[in-house]
This record gives C-alpha cells, structure tokens and sequence, in this order.
C-alpha cells in the first residue's frame, strides 16, 4: 500500500535515478554562494507543499543557514536517500524529463550542498510523533536518530566551503551575500504570494510576507508601500503560449539594472532575456534611456511546453515557443500600461480598500507590532528619489547605488495621485478622464498649468506636456508615412536656409533626398522596401520621412521646404509655422530652431547605438529623433500662454496614449488632492 501524508496524499518515496536518467539530466550542480543554498532548500520546501517559510542566515550565510518549513516532511527511512546524489522523491522515470511539475527534479541539491558544509536535516512527517535528525559532515552521512520537532523540515547549513577553501575565498563582501540572499528570498516570496515567507539576518528580522495569496502584500514587504501603490496590474492575459498575470511598475520607478524584472514560470523564478526584452519593449518612450522597470510576472504554461532540464541551476528554462511567450507578456504589459490612466485600476486603489484585492501584511505568525508596520510599511515617508527603507537597506550595506526612484514613485503625487475617493477601490475619477474634465486655472511660474477637477489641485508641466502630445503626433505621421502613401506634410512657402553641422552637411546626399514629384516618405518607403523591411535608412531618409523635406544648398547648409504637421504652434493650425508667431520657434525664429534641432537630433541618432531595451538600433535612435524634435518643438517653461493654448494643451494630452510620463519618462501631471490642501490649512478633511 501506498503511504500517505498528512492531508491524504500519497507520498511519493526517495528513490535513486537510474543512470539513463541521471545522463539525460543537466547535472553539475555547483552550489556558489549562500543564496544558491537558500535558493534550493526553499525550493523543496515549496515543493513539500509547504504553507510557511522561515529563512535565517548567520555571518552572511557562511557560518549558518537555516531553512524550517511546514511541509511534507520525509519519512524518517527516505533521510539518508535525501543526501545520496540523484536521489529523489520527484522524479522517476526519464520520460517525467519531459513534463516537470516540481522546482526540483534532479535529487542532486541536498547532496552537493551536504558535500561542502557539516548538514543537518531535521524532518518529521505531520503523521508522526516525532522528528528524525541526520547529519552530514563534508557529504559523509551519520545515523538517523529521533529528535524533537514540529511537523515538517529542518534544514541547518553551518560552515559552508569548510572543505573547499578556494570556494570560500572568492565569495564576494559579507554585505553583498546578504543583499543576495535577500533578493533570493524576496524573488521566491514575489512568486508565492500563497506561502509566508520569513527572514531572519544576523538575528534580525528584515522581510515577511503573510502568505494571504496577495502580489500586492509581498510588493509591500519587498519593495514598501510607496513602491507598491504605484504599481499597475497585468490582468490575466490568456494566448496560444499560456497565461500571464502580474505586475509592473508604473513608467515613473525605473532601475539602473534588470534586479527587479523578476519571471515567474509554473512557480520557478528564472531569467529571460527574450522576457525581460518583451517588458522593456512595452514601455517603449516611457522610460529614460538605459533604465529597467520593475514587473513581477507570472506565466503558467503546460509543463510539455518548456524544458526547465537546460542550465544547471535550473535558473533558465527553453520554451517551445519563444516568440509566442514573448507576445504574450508583451501584449499584457502593453495593455496594463495603456489602461495605466485609470488609476482606480492601479494597486493604489486597492492598497487602501480593506477587502480589496491587496491588503497590507497580518499574518498571525508576525511579530507583535511589525503586523500593523511591516518592512516597507516605513517607506511610505520617503521622498522622491528615496527608497523606501527595509530590505533595501541590505544594498545599502553594500555600497552599491541604490535605485533612484521617479516622483511618481511616492504614490503621492503624478500617476497615482489619491484623490479623497481614493478611499474606496473603483471609486476614483480615473486620471485620464480628469484630464478631460480639468478646468484650466492659470499658469503659474509661466512653467505649469494650474487646474482644477472636483477633488483635486493639478499642476501640469506644459513643456513636457506639449513634449509628450507632439511626440506620439510625430510618431503617427512617420508611421504612416512608412504605410503606402502619401500624407499629409507643412509645405513652407517660403524654404528654410539650415546651417548644419559639419558631420551632419556630409551625411547629407548629393542628390536631395526627395524631390517635388515624389510624395514625401514614399521614397524612404520605397528604399526600405527595396531592402528589406528591416533595413535601416539613413538620417536624412528618417528626417524625410518624418516630413522634413530638405535639400542641399551650398557647403554646411539645408534647404528646409517641408515640416511635420507636429511642428506648430500651440492652438495653431499646420501651416502656421511660417506665420508672424509670437512664438520663438516660428516665424523668424524658425531657422534657428530647426538648426538647434537638426543638430541634436543627429547627435541622438549618431550616439550609442543601442536601444536601452534592446531594442533595434535603428528603432532606438529613430525613437532618440522623435523625441528631440517634440522637445524642440515643444512649448518652452517660461513661456506665457494664453488661456485658449492651455485649453488645448490638456485636451491635446488627454487624448495621448501615454499622457502620464514624457518620453524621456519624467512625470507630466501631478496631483494635489483637496485633502492634502486642507490639511495644510488645519480644516477638516472633507470626504
Ligand atoms: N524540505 C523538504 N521537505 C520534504 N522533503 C524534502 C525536503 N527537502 C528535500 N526533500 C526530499 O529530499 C529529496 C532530495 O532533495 P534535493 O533537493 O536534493 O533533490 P530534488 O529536490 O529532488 O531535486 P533538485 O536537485 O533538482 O533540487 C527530494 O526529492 C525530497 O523528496
Ligand atoms: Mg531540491
């Protein structure tokens, strides 16, 4: 008969793998650090169906590792076979190879860990009286002998590489095992909202989740509640691939490296590049060059479709079908991005509805007084630019840069601004159609435009504002003009004389790049036609296609005869860039700006050569063009403008597909609820 678990399962014994299946596996486990210990015992753990799990690491994990969970335990004559290389209770047969369901598979961690350490493995099966305790020292195993506990396993790693001193040595700073052993656990907590996670360093405790099943709870202890609230959910997205639910941060909190892009497959964290380019890919304009997003996202696949048999540490997997996983996260994190305007949906909403579908950390098994404030709970003081304190402290000991974090960040003000009917999840006006409601006030510092909605003060900046709405224009017009036709463009009546700069009046072809009987982009659509689709064009056949016409004249200079429509003034009509204008950038001032522009926007092009998100780099630099040339024809801060080219600005920014965060990622809007204002003034806070 088959024995069962406590909860009446059948239990599936400790078994040594036949060598055909130990030849299929991709074995050479190499246990590096104390985080790949920590990394591996909370995986069986997980895989014991555990519910909670404690962490605790001493002297950086050198001296002591801990691991205590609740789950299955192992009987108490499977504990010398839990040491034994290729042994395990997961996998049987090598046609299982094809389809795993557990994070472990390969009976290999207990064993290679147990080889460099003195081991003790505590467990007892929830049906037993009592636990049984092996040690192994430097991989020998001692007798199995009855010892105190409560259901479940033990894991004690002490003096880890006390018998391979050349490991020991190269292990990186004390501050940096920590950092990693936190990020380890902080990873596998974000993949298993369901099971409570806790850690003790050096005797402190420095992250607990309540295991309540919330993404939201764990971002609160991982990241704080700052980070937290601005986080946007990815709804369930089902494809061909599979599906995928998550989060990703808002466009306003962004890293200098992919730390926190954390992939979750079938419950195993691992690392993909196609997946992370897919992230970055959706955020397109709106991060600063060469930043990360955060996003914690979740795929489940059918377990045939990806081998997770291909890297040692399991930490990359290889899936059947890469370009539909890649579409699928992509797709997902677009449309999250896209309904971004709709704060009710962000996490915030959630975050202060009890009962909604993220509520703070209160697990039982926390510590009287950090339920109510846990880790990140502090970090709702932070200013922008700060990071909320907590865990993060632990990449402070390191000495490393912490991660700057946008303004929006603080959940304060911008993207998730708290309106007083923030109280209640879905009962906020969402942003986009405050916009659309903003009753324009003023200016002020002849810099942002002042308005107003019900509940809320805004302040919006008009240069980058004009920047963002001019920038999604001029993207529309080349992306048309890359279609089959013509489009429309600003005919200058009277051509443009640019001087340029050196490099730039050399790149320029002889011949012009267009002339009067073909329609402007036609050619450059031709010429990529020609070449295949993915063939990059030139400076001067991008600028063409963008609708600047231009034509040698003389050494050093251009013959400007077209614009874009997105090169006017506020409130002014295409075909007014050549008007009397007020406005520097038009009338006379029109040659001085298209040389500015022309400039920068061939140093952008001519730059780095490489998309931050890995994006093409003909799309990158395309992407750097686009944005110089709306930030040059954008509005300037400290321009005075009239009441009607306000109006129009913010229906102009409304109507954008980003109107939250300018394409170099800065924020755009920022609210000031009504609340925060009475505050100040010591009124009673309206409801
Ligand atoms: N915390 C635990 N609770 C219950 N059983 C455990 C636990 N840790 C280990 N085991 C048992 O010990 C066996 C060996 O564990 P080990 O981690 O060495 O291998 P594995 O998890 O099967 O594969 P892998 O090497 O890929 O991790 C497991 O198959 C499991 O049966
Ligand atoms: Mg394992």
């Amino acid at each position: 008969m088959k024995e069962k678990d406590v909860a009446g399962r059948p239990r599936s014994r400790i078994g040594v793998l036949a060598e055909d299946v130990i030849q299929k596996i991709a074995a050479g486990e190499v246990i590096e650090s104390p985080a790949s210990v920590v990394k591996e015992l909370v995986e069986n753990s997980l895989d014991a169906g555990a519910r909670r799990v404690e962490v605790e690491i001493a002297g950086a994990g050198k001296e002591l590792i801990r691991v205590t969970d609740d789950g299955e335990g192992i009987v108490p004559e499977d504990l010398p076979l839990a040491v034994m290389p290729h042994a395990t209770s997961k996998l049987k047969r090598s046609e299982d190879l094809a389809a795993i369901h557990t994070l472990g598979f390969r009976g290999e961690a207990l064993a290679s860990i147990a080889a460099v350490s003195r081991l003790e493995l505590i467990s007892r099966p929830p049906e037993l009286p009592h636990a049984t305790r092996l040690t192994v020292t430097g991989g020998v195993a001692g007798e199995p002998v009855p010892a105190a506990g409560p259901p479940g396993t033990t894991v004690v790693v002490r003096e880890l590489f006390f018998n391979t001193p050349a490991r020991f040595k190269f292990l990186p700073s004390e501050a940096g095992l920590r950092r990693a052993v936190a990020e380890t656990v902080a990873r596998l907590a974000l993949a298993h909202p369901e099971v409570a996670f806790r850690l003790l360093v050096e005797g402190e405790e420095k992250f607990v989740t309540p295991g309540d099943g919330n993404l939201g709870s764990v971002a609160v202890a991982w990241w704080g509640t700052g980070i937290a609230r601005s986080l946007l959910p990815v709804p369930l997205e089902e494809g061909l691939a599979g599906k995928v639910s998550g989060v990703i941060g808002s466009p306003g909190v962004h890293r200098s490296n992919r730390q926190d892009e954390v992939f979750v497959l079938n419950g195993r964290v691992i690392e993909s590049r196609s997946l992370a380019v897919a992230v970055e890919r959706a955020y397109e304009s709106l991060l600063p060059a060469r930043r990360f997003p955060l996003a914690v996202l979740r795929l489940e696949l059918d377990p045939a479709a990806v081998d997770v048999n291909v890297h040692p540490a399991k930490r990359e997997v290889r899936f059947r079908d890469e370009a539909a996983c890649f579409r699928l996260v992509h797709f997902a994190c677009v449309r999250a991005l896209q309904q971004s305007g709709t704060a009710a949906k962000t996490l915030a909403g959630d975050l202060q509805a009890p009962g909604g579908g993220f509520v703070r950390p209160s697990g039982s098994h926390l510590p009287a007084g950090r339920a109510a404030a846990p880790a990140g709970a502090r970090g709702e003081s932070s200013r922008p630019g700060e990071l909320p304190l907590g865990l993060l402290e632990t990449a402070r000991e390191a000495g490393e840069g912490v991660e700057e974090v946008g303004a929006v960040a603080e959940g304060r003000a911008g993207l998730v601004g708290k309106g007083p009917a923030a109280a209640g999840l879905g009962t906020e006006l969402p942003l986009r159609r405050a916009l659309e409601e903003l009753r324009v006030i003023g200016q002020f510092h002849r810099t942002y435009l002042l308005g107003e909605t019900s509940g809320a003060l805004w302040l919006i900046d008009q240069h980058i504002a004009h920047e963002r709405v001019i920038f999604e224009e001029l993207q529309e017009e080349y992306d048309q003009a890359g279609g089959r036709g013509e489009r429309v463009v600003q005919e200058l009546l009277l051509p443009v004389t640019v001087e340029l700069p050196p490099a730039l009046a050399a790149a320029l072809p002889a011949r012009p790049a267009a002339r009067d009987e073909t329609p402007p982009g036609a050619k450059a659509a031709a010429a990529t036609a020609r070449s295949g689709a993915s063939a990059p064009l030139s400076f001067w056949e991008e600028m063409e296609r963008l609708g600047f016409r231009c034509e040698p004249f003389g050494p050093g200079y251009v013959l400007v005869r077209s614009l874009p429509v997105a090169w006017r003034p506020l409130g002014g009509s295409p075909g007014e860039a050549q008007g009397t204008g007020r406005d520097r950038r038009y009338g006379e001032g029109l040659a001085a700006a298209l040389e500015a522009a022309f400039a920068e926007a061939w140093a952008a092009w001519s730059g780095e050569k490489v998309g931050s998100d890995g994006a093409p780099w003909e799309v990158a630099g395309r992407r750097r063009i686009l944005a110089t040339i709306a930030c040059h024809a954008a509005v300037k801060a400290g321009e005075p403008l009239e009441e009607s080219q306000m109006k129009e600005l913010v229906t102009m920014l409304a109507r954008t597909r980003h109107p939250f965060s300018c394409p170099h990622g800065r924020p755009i809007v920022v609210e000031i609820p009504l609340s925060d204002v009475e505050r100040r003034f010591g009124r009673p806070v309206s409801r």
